[in-house]
C-alpha cells in the first residue's frame, strides 16, 4: 500500500513537471530500482548415468526480486551504452516427473547476470518522455549452488550449474521529473541456457539442460550526471 502511494505521488509529480531537457551526448545515467528475474524455463528431460533420459521429467525455477542498477553513458544524444547490474538473485530449483520420493525442492542457486547493451532513444532530447530499445550481451554467473536437505536425504550429492553467454533485448522508458531525476520502467528478455549436474548414489551422474530465458522487469528512479 505504501509503495502504491509512493508510486502515485511520483506519477503526480511527473505529470505536473515542466518539460525537462532529456538525454544528451556525454550524460551519465545511474538508475536503481526493484528488479525481478522471472524464468520462463524450458527444461529438457533429466538423465542419469544408469537410466539415460527419463521421459516426462524436468527441472523448475522460481522467480526472484533484487536491487537492480543501470549505469549508462550517452555516446550521442540518441545512443547510449548501458550496463545492468544487480544484487545476487536466488532461485529455488525443483525437479518433477522423477516420481516420489525424488520430486520436490532440489536445491537453490544464486546468479549474477551482468548485461552490456547498446540503447537507442528515438525521441528528440527536448522530450521529457524518453522511450528506448536496446540489445546486448549477457554473461550469467551461477554460484552458491546448494542441494536441498530433501535431495540430500534422497542420496543426491553436489549441484553445479554451467555459466551462460547469451543475447539480451530490452524496451524501456525514462520520464524526466526534473532536469536530472527520472522515473524508469524496463522489460528485457535474456537468453540464458545452462546445464545442471548432480550425483546420485545409485543412479550416478544426473544431468539436465535448462533454457532459463527469463523476462526481467525493473522499475525505479534514475539520476543524470
Ligand atoms: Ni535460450
Amino acid at each position: 500500500m505504501r509503495k502504491t502511494l509512493f508510486t502515485a505521488s511520483l506519477l503526480a509529480a511527473a505529470l505536473a513537471a515542466p518539460l525537462a531537457q532529456a538525454h544528451q551526448a556525454g550524460d551519465i545515467i545511474v538508475r536503481a530500482g526493484a528488479i525481478t528475474v522471472d524464468p520462463r524455463e524450458d527444461s529438457g528431460a533429466i538423465s542419469t548415468a544408469v537410466t539415460g533420459s527419463l521421459a516426462g521429467s524436468s527441472a523448475t525455477l522460481d522467480s526472484d526480486t533484487q536491487l537492480g542498477l543501470n549505469f549508462a553513458y550517452m555516446v550521442t544524444d540518441n545512443i547510449g551504452i548501458e550496463l545492468l547490474a544487480a544484487t545476487p538473485f536466488s532461485h529455488d530449483v525443483g525437479v518433477k516427473g522423477l516420481g516420489a520420493p525424488l520430486d520436490g525442492k532440489f536445491g537453490s542457486i544464486k546468479h549474477l547476470p551482468p548485461t552490456l547493451s547498446v540503447v537507442y532513444y528515438p525521441l528528440a532530447s527536448q522530450s521529457a518522455f524518453q522511450p528506448y530499445v536496446g540489445a546486448g550481451i549477457n554473461y550469467t554467473w551461477f554460484f552458491d549452488d546448494k542441494l536441498s536437505s530433501h535431495a540430500e536425504s534422497n542420496s543426491f550429492s553436489g549441484l553445479e550449474l554451467k555459466d551462460s553467454w547469451g543475447l539480451a533485448a530490452q524496451i524501456g522508458m525514462d520520464y524526466m521529473l526534473t532536469d536530472t531525476l527520472m522515473l524508469n520502467a524496463q522489460v528485457r528478455y535474456i537468453d540464458i541456457d545452462t546445464e545442471a549436474t548432480s550425483n546420485h548414489s545409485s543412479l550416478g551422474k544426473v544431468k539436465v539442460d535448462v533454457d532459463v530465458d527469463p523476462f526481467v522487469y525493473m522499475v525505479g528512479l534514475g539520476y543524470k550526471f
